[in-house]
């Protein structure tokens, strides 16, 4: 099994807490391209009636929920969830004085705690690809949704950040980024869905990372879901950064960096 879906590597090293996912999410704020926020348009997304249960499952530290709080209709009854009690503690800490407008839950997603057809609206993103048995997963996000009800997920393509990944394995090969094939990416995860919900559509989100600053892209690269933290101590890490320099001098100072980012949207038959 890869990292990407060892659940207790996940849980017990790279989601113990929110730290690294941070130091991820800090790149892409930082230098996307887009003045289009990507939390604002996952957001966008949501086209919901004004009353609507809602289960998030794989939440995280809630970013999405934080930065659209003032967005967020009264009748919306939302439970946030995450299988890492750190992650739903930062979530909890992350939101504030709107902690009170969220109820918070540790679930696994592959056997998700609550009755048949009891959610209006089920959100999984950035996280379908770290399930080892995603058709459980999807089969329990399917249960608890009423008929009609709605299902996002946001995801990342093939291209996504390639090179980033390219950079640091030219540098030592051995660098791995959790596993060679996503397993639930924009590309094959339609096929996927389709086997559990009606009327799946894909959006692509149009955006790419122009870095200008060498320490957040390598604290990227240290954060990732695979063994660069390992292999990148001591002077193999100021030799890297040294490389990350002379990349970025060769391009005036910047380094382009693809972003393939998007969403399903799907709904319960
Ligand atoms: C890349 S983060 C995404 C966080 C957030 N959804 C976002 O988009 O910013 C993946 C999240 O999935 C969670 N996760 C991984 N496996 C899980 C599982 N089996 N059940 C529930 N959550 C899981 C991790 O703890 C982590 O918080």
């Amino acid at each position: 099994m890869t990292r990407v879906s060892d659940q207790n590597y996940l849980l017990t090293e790279q989601y113990h807490n929110a730290a690294n996912l941070t130091d991820r999410i800090r790149l892409h704020e930082q230098f996307s391209t887009s003045a289009y926020d990507w939390m604002a348009w996952v957001f966008d997304q949501y086209q919901l009636p004004a009353n609507a249960r809602i289960l998030e499952v794989g939440c995280g530290p809630a970013d999405c929920w934080h930065k659209n709080r003032q967005r967020i209709p009264a009748g919306w009854d939302i439970t946030l969830s995450d299988f890492s009690p750190g992650m739903l503690e930062a979530a909890r800490t992350h939101l504030g004085d709107q902690v009170g407008r969220f109820a918070f839950r540790v679930i696994d997603a592959q056997a998700i705690p609550y009755d048949d057809v009891f959610f209006d609206v089920v959100i999984a993103n950035h996280m379908l690809y770290h399930i080892p048995d995603r058709a459980a997963a999807l089969a329990e996000i399917q249960r608890v949704l009423k008929p009609g009800g709605q299902f996002f997920a946001t995801t990342i393509g093939p291209t996504h950040l390639q090179e980033l990944y390219e950079l640091a394995r030219w540098f030592d090969p051995n660098i791995t980024f959790g596993g060679v094939q996503n397993p639930f990416d924009l590309d094959n995860g339609l096929a996927q869905l389709a086997r559990w919900f009606e009327d799946v559509q894909i959006e692509r989100f149009p955006d790419n990372l122009l870095v200008t600053e060498v320490a957040p892209l390598v604290a990227f690269i240290l954060s990732t879901t695979g063994n660069a933290r390992e292999i990148l101590q001591g002077e193999r890490l100021t030799a890297f950064i040294a490389c990350v320099e002379a990349e970025f001098a060769q391009q005036n100072g910047t380094f382009f960096i693809t972003k393939d980012s998007g969403m399903f949207k799907a709904r319960r038959a």
